[in-house]
């Protein structure tokens, strides 16, 4: 059984049908790309696992682990285990990035009836995870997202992923604008934290950045549905023939 099992979802916002009846199994020790051209809904999808209230679920299910959270609070979500890019996209002002791991460290062991993490420990783990982030030292003492730079988010996503260790990461990566500093700082964490306790499921428009990572398996969306789902090969074949193929397979109109 996939740790995420998606299963017939249909979505609206604002009256608008965005999702038609999607089917999708992200596991535990995968990378999992999702590809599909603009506007296909891979978005909406995105956050609508993390439960975003302004989209609305209007038929199928969501099971995390067994547990259906179709209708569960985001919060409930990322206690379980799920991760998603910027869960938290402002820019607090008067928050160091330090200040800020110490606060979703505390949330989360405050949902686990732990207590406050010791001010000691708190430095140990957070150097920890900037290691393994490959963070450079004085990055903790900067204003969290105040003027970062693509590259800049994309580490401090990062040092979330180091820190919280979800067991599904939920990385959409549709941003054109990012420059080639900022995907391999991706593809970089994406490569190293994916392993048997974590499964990323990635999502991208863009075949660059399925370069620099190796999906184990690629889903492809169309028109609110995955309508094709393989191997790494069909990142070379959507290279070669870009998302037209798709089209004349579904027998959509072009
Ligand atoms: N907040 C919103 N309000 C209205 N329409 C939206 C909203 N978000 C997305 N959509 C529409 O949903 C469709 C899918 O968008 P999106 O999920 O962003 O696709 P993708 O990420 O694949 O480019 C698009 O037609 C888009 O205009
Ligand atoms: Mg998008």
């Amino acid at each position: 059984m996939a740790e995420l099992e998606i299963r017939n979802l249909h979505v609206k916002i604002e009256d608008k049908q965005i999702l038609k009846g999607l089917d999708l199994d992200v596991e535990k020790g995968r990378v999992h790309a999702l590809m599909g051209p603009n506007g296909s809904g891979k978005s909406t999808l995105a956050n609508v696992i993390m439960g975003h209230p302004a989209y609305e679920v209007t038929e199928g299910t969501i099971t995390f682990k067994g547990e259906d959270i179709t209708e569960a609070a985001p919060e409930d979500r990322s206690q379980a285990g799920l991760f998603m890019a910027f869960q938290y996209p402002v820019a607090i002002p008067g928050v160091s990035v330090s200040k800020y791991l110490r606060m979703i460290i505390n949330a989360q062991r405050e949902a686990r009836g732990e207590d406050q993490i010791k001010i000691k420990d708190f430095a140990r783990v957070a150097q920890g995870a900037m290691e393994l982030a490959n963070i450079p030292k004085d990055f903790s003492s900067r204003y969290l997202n105040d003027g970062f730079s693509g590259g800049e988010k994309k580490r401090m996503e990062l040092l979330q992923l180091a820190l919280l260790r979800p067991e599904i990461a939920v990385l959409d990566e549709t941003d054109s604008g990012l420059d080639i500093d900022a995907l391999r700082t991706v593809a970089d964490g994406v490569n190293k934290f994916a392993g048997p306790d974590m499964g990323v499921l990635i999502i991208t428009h863009y075949q660059r950045i399925l370069r620099m990572v190796k999906p184990d398996k690629v889903s492809i969306m169309f028109e609110g549905r995955i309508v094709k789902d393989g191997g790494p090969e069909l990142v070379g074949i959507l290279e070669e023939k870009g998302y037209g193929w798709i089209r004349e397979e579904v027998g959509a109109p072009a």
